[in-house]
This record gives C-alpha cells, sequence and structure tokens, in this order.
C-alpha cells in the first residue's frame, strides 16, 4: 500500500466557484476569523487563572508560533492554491495519506470552534436581552449536559449563517465586513477608555506562575489566533490569488497581534488580574470603571466579533469538505455547486445541521484545547510541508518565498510543538481518538474512493 502517493500540482487551477474577492475582502476575512472568542472571553480566564499580567507574553509567544506558520502558508497558497488550504498543499507535497491527516484536522479546527464560539455569542446575546428586559429561560441556554434542554440562541445562530453562506460569497463578504468594523470600533472604544484608566500596580506580580503559566496561558489563548488561516481557503475565490493571499493571511495576522497585546496589557492594567475570571471580562471592566456605555457597546462589539468568527471558519470548513470531496476522499455529494448561487449547498446544509445540533446539545468547555491541539498540528505538518517542497520541487513557481528557510519552518515547528506539549495528557489522549476515527474513515472509504486510485 503506498501512502506516499501524491497528486500532480495544478497551480490555482480554473474553479466552478467565483472569483470575486480582493486583498483587503481577504484581510477583513482574516480579521473576520480572528478576533472573537478568544480575546472577549478566554483572555480573562488566562489571566486570572494561568499567567496573570504576563498574558501579554502569552500572546507574543503564541504570536510568534502563529507568524512562522503563517510564513509558510503564506508560500504554499501562492505556489499551490486550492480551496482545501493546507490539505491541499500535502496532498501535492506529503502525499495522501498526510493530507488526510491535515484534512481531518482542520475539520475538527473548523468544525469544532463554529459551535463553541455560537455558545460564547449566545452567552453575549442572553446578557444583552436580559438588559433590555427580555430574559431567555435558563433551560433553553444551556445544552442538556450542562443543566440545560437546549441552548437555542447557539443552534439558531448556526442556522442562520448557514442560510448566509448558501445565499453566496459576495453578500457573505459585505456582512463579514460590516461586522468587523463593528467589532474594531468596539475595540478601539475600550482601548481609549482603558488608557485613561492604567494603574501600573496591577502589573506587580507581573509573572505569579513563572514562564510555565506564560507557556501555559498561551496554549490556552491559541485560540485567538485560530483564523488566520481560514483566508487561506478562498483562494478558488479571489482575484489575484498568488499575491492577494500572502497579503491577507500576512496582513490580518499582524493586525490581530499587535490588537491583542495591546487590549491583554490594558485589561490587566486598569483591574487585579485576579477579578477577570469572567465570561466577558472586557465588557465586564468597562462596567466595573462605571463606563456603561462603553460596556453596552463592547459586548455589541463582542457579538458582531463573535458572528464574524462563525462566519469565516463555517465558510472554511464547507470549503475544506469540498475540496476533500473532489478528490474523492469525502462522498462526492459534498462537492457540487448550486448553478445559480454557485456555492456548495449541500455541503453548508449538512455541516450547518450537525453543527448547529453540537452546540445546542453538547457542553463545549474542555473542546476548546482539543481544538487548539488539532490546529497547532495541522500548523507543524504546513511548516514541515514547505520544508518538504523546496527539496522535492526546488523549480516550482513561487510568488511568495518564506525568508530564512529553512529556519523559519523550522522554528514554526518548534513553536507549535512548545505550545503542543504545554497542553494536558487528557487533551492528548482526546486528540489520539479523534485521529483514529479518521483513520478508520480514511481506510474504509476514502482509500478506495480517492481520484488516485481511479485515475489509471
Ligand atoms: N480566533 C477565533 C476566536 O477567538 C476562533 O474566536
Amino acid at each position: 500500500m503506498n501512502l506516499l502517493r501524491t497528486k500532480p500540482i495544478v497551480a490555482h487551477k480554473p474553479s466552478d466557484l467565483s472569483r470575486c474577492l480582493t486583498a483587503f475582502d481577504l484581510t477583513l476575512l482574516g480579521i473576520g476569523a480572528i478576533i472573537g472568542a478568544g480575546i472577549f472571553v478566554l483572555t480573562g480566564v488566562a489571566a486570572a487563572t494561568k499567567a496573570g499580567p504576563a498574558i501579554v507574553l502569552s500572546y507574543v509567544f503564541a504570536g510568534f508560533a502563529c507568524a512562522f506558520a503563517a510564513l509558510a502558508y503564506a508560500e504554499l497558497s501562492s505556489a499551490i492554491g486550492g480551496c482545501g488550504s493546507a490539505y491541499g498543499y500535502a496532498y501535492a507535497g506529503l502525499g495522501e495519506f498526510i493530507a488526510w491527516v491535515i484534512g481531518w484536522d482542520l475539520i475538527l479546527e473548523y468544525g469544532m470552534s463554529t459551535p463553541t464560539v455560537a455558545i460564547g455569542w449566545s452567552g453575549y446575546v442572553a446578557n444583552g436581552l436580559a438588559t433590555l428586559g427580555f430574559l431567555i429561560p435558563d433551560a433553553f441556554l444551556h445544552a442538556p449536559g450542562d443543566g440545560g434542554i437546549v441552548n437555542l440562541p447557539a443552534l439558531l445562530i448556526i442556522v442562520l449563517l448557514a442560510i448566509l453562506l448558501s445565499i453566496g460569497v459576495q453578500v457573505s463578504a459585505h456582512f463579514n465586513a460590516a461586522m468587523v468594523f463593528v467589532k474594531l470600533l468596539a475595540i478601539t472604544v475600550f482601548i481609549v477608555v482603558a488608557s485613561g484608566n492604567i494603574d501600573p500596580a496591577h502589573w506587580t506580580p507581573f509573572l505569579p506562575n513563572g514562564w510555565s503559566g506564560v507557556t501555559a496561558g498561551a496554549a490556552y489563548i491559541f485560540f485567538a489566533y485560530i483564523g488566520f488561516d481560514a483566508v487561506s481557503t478562498a483562494a478558488e475565490e479571489c482575484v489575484n490569488p498568488r499575491r492577494d493571499l500572502p497579503i491577507g493571511i500576512l496582513a490580518s495576522l499582524g493586525v490581530c497581534t499587535v490588537i491583542y497585546v495591546v487590549v491583554s496589557a490594558l485589561l490587566t492594567g486598569i483591574v487585579p488580574y485576579t477579578t477577570l475570571n469572567v465570561p466577558s471580562p472586557v465588557a465586564d471592566v468597562m462596567l466595573r470603571l462605571g463606563h456603561h456605555w462603553a460596556s453596552g457597546f463592547i459586548a455589541a462589539g463582542a457579538i458582531a466579533g463573535l458572528t464574524t468568527v462563525m462566519l469565516v471558519l463555517f465558510y472554511g470548513l464547507t470549503r475544506i469538505f469540498f475540496a476533500m470531496s473532489r478528490d474523492g476522499l469525502l462522498p462526492p455529494v459534498f462537492s457540487t455547486v448550486h448553478a445559480r448561487t454557485r456555492t456548495p449547498i449541500t455541503v453548508i446544509a449538512a455541516t450547518g445541521m450537525i453543527m448547529a445540533l453540537v452546540a445546542g446539545f453538547i457542553p463545549m468547555e474542555q473542546v476548546t484545547k482539543l481544538v487548539n491541539f488539532g490546529t497547532l498540528a495541522a500548523f507543524v505538518l504546513v511548516c514541515f510541508g514547505v520544508i518538504m517542497l523546496r527539496h522535492t520541487h526546488p523549480d516550482l513557481p513561487r510568488p511568495f518565498r518564506t525568508p530564512f528557510s529553512p529556519l523559519v519552518p523550522i522554528l514554526g515547528i518548534l513553536f507549535c510543538g512548545y505550545l503542543m506539549a504545554s497542553l494536558p495528557v487528557t487533551t492528548w489522549m482526546a486528540f489520539v481518538v479523534w485521529l483514529a476515527i479518521g483513520l478508520i474513515f480514511y481506510f474504509g472509504y476514502s482509500r478506495t474512493h480517492s481520484v488516485l486510485t481511479h485515475t489509471p
């Protein structure tokens, strides 16, 4: 059995999907996917229970890991393209088996982070409605395993986003751009108001749990960076993918890293870090400082922010399914495109239904770390892919080249590997189970249905 069989590289081949996205759209798509539950929800927990004020260093550390991986993504997406993102690059360079592993990782990353963010969204919306006098009964705000019947808002938002994505990618991009604007405005309000309320005494002790607190914090808030890679799933829908994809990936990651470092420094500078273990820390601290209007505005920005994250990750998930199905590794029904909207409606409906049920009926607290682990594993393989492809395809045209290769990809592998090592053993075990399920599917279905099996 040849586990290393590969597809020939066909860079940026024509596609049935509609080409309409520019570099600016892609950057907004990236910011749309990146800034969400990580900064608006998880930062507080990570600062209070792991890193303390040194959460800033956690963001810098995770930011470096992502920057190295982003450079690798930029090279591969400009040279190879395809809406399958890292899955497609691996197929060309590392063989079908590794490609399957990465694709399976990406399904975990996008498929599980969307319901996770939907649950955070539900919490923010329920709070917002409560302040306006509309109380949603508790039973309809929690999954059965969490003391309720169903998390109705979380379920419904995923259904709504499925409808939006089915209508067309351009409509979705416009909606995304408007929402990104609202969330950036909310963050600006936070930065301006918080800057006038800093008490440097809150930054001492800076490292309450030492370096291990910083790395444990980094492995946890890594979730905040997930999404920049989703830009690469738009390869078949952008006007000039060779130029625009690297710009979209690197610009969105750069903007978000700066925002994260500034916001986390301010957050720990205006209140004691020990008080940040709350579900909506960024809006909460504004309330504590007496800025009610700012708190309300930031909560609205968070709702907009979480919406765009779900939208782009959901979009990415459907494109990964689309690419894997086109290659025969998933059933062919997932790669049919609707004649009028030119969107993959079947896969949007199928994955939307599953994610809506997961968001409505399954408590997700523990899933965050698993999502981080799966994403880090995919990043490691992408960095490895750059090194391998330089070796196996030295003459491949590369409009963007990772600087200082192989040093930068190796640093990417080391940084991401270090973050994986900082996650608990239970997360490693859960990942092994996920991988085992994927391998059963691969050898039970994909291997025999693969286009490669049927190509003479
Ligand atoms: N980066 C995304 C978020 O923080 C997944 O919500």
